[in-house]
């Protein structure tokens, strides 16, 4: 579990927290969407999931472990994954299989055992065969999945996405979801900050920040019901869930997080 206890966050030289009060919790198994306008601490609350930022105020404890404790840091930082949005700030190697290996390696990782980390997370991310390649080479998305794969072979219980998918093509984005998926279900705990709130169809809870602080954080489909709400926090609702939203309005069943058009045929029109 990573858990935020009345979290509160201040940049030294900041007249204002860029967080208050935050109290959340990210378990195994789960995707947690985060969303807010630009500005609202979403970067620095990834931050802080990892002990790269420690609070001003409150605990963040990873596993029970808090942030704060010096002789806990390196523990920390190997169970929180972070993979940012410019997968070309986070690859290092000069080939794939290099590149994946570097963090794993660093920790000390026998080599027997750096071979099956590797060939396991790039069969998560859906690279394997493109081991030799050079990782400018690859499309973007595929940089993006090697980003994760690096993660990955770091072999935490959490990863947290900070805009991963923001520079990604449709099918690039939709190999990162699935990815994440996949992640979940081998029981890892996701925290996915984005910009799309269509990316939230697929999440378990969604929490929404306001100016540093939760406006937010429950279902996902109760969040898209409060229609009127989402413009004050800077956001919008995704077309599709906005065609369900006036449908409901005007009478008609129709889930409020409808993950798909052919999801919403369906809900009207049942086969
Ligand atoms: N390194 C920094 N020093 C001072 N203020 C910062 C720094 N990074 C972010 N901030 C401020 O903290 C607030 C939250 O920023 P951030 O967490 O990056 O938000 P988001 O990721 O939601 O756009 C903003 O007001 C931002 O200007
Ligand atoms: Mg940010």
């Amino acid at each position: 579990m990573i858990e935020f206890q009345n979290v509160s966050y201040t940049y030294s030289g900041a007249d204002v927290p860029a967080l208050v009060d935050i109290s959340l919790r990210l378990a195994p198994g789960e995707i947690v969407v985060l969303v807010g306008a630009n500005g609202s601490g979403k970067s620095t609350l990834a931050r802080l999931c990892n002990g790269l930022l420690v609070p001003s105020e409150g605990t963040v404890t990873v596993n029970g472990m808090s942030t704060i404790d010096p002789e806990r840091v390196f523990d920390v930082r190997s169970r929180v994954g972070l993979v940012l949005q410019n997968p070309d700030n986070q690859i290092v190697g000069t080939v794939v299989e290099e590149d994946v290996a570097f963090g794993p390696e660093n920790l000390g990782v026998a080599t027997a055992d750096l071979r099956i980390r590797v060939d396991d997370a790039l069969a998560v991310v859906s690279l394997t065969g493109m081991e030799r390649r050079e990782p400018h080479l690859l499309s973007e998305g595929q940089k993006q999945r090697l980003a994760i794969a690096g993660a990955l072979a770091m072999g935490p219980d959490y990863i947290v996405f900070d805009e991963s998918t923001a520079m990604l093509d449709p099918p690039g984005r939709a190999d990162v979801l699935a990815v994440m998926q996949r992640l979940r279900s081998a029981g890892h705990g996701i925290l996915h900050i984005t910009h799309h709130l269509d990316d939230a169809a697929h999440a378990d809870r969604i929490v929404a920040l306001d100016a540093g602080s939760i406006a937010f954080d429950g279902q996902v489909e109760e969040f898209f019901e409060q229609n009127e709400r989402l413009s004050d926090l800077g956001l919008e609702l995704p077309p599709l869930a906005a065609a369900a939203a006036y449908l409901r309005n005007a009478g008609l069943v129709v889930p409020a997080a409808v993950a798909d058009a052919r999801g919403l045929v369906e809900a009207l029109w049942p086969s």
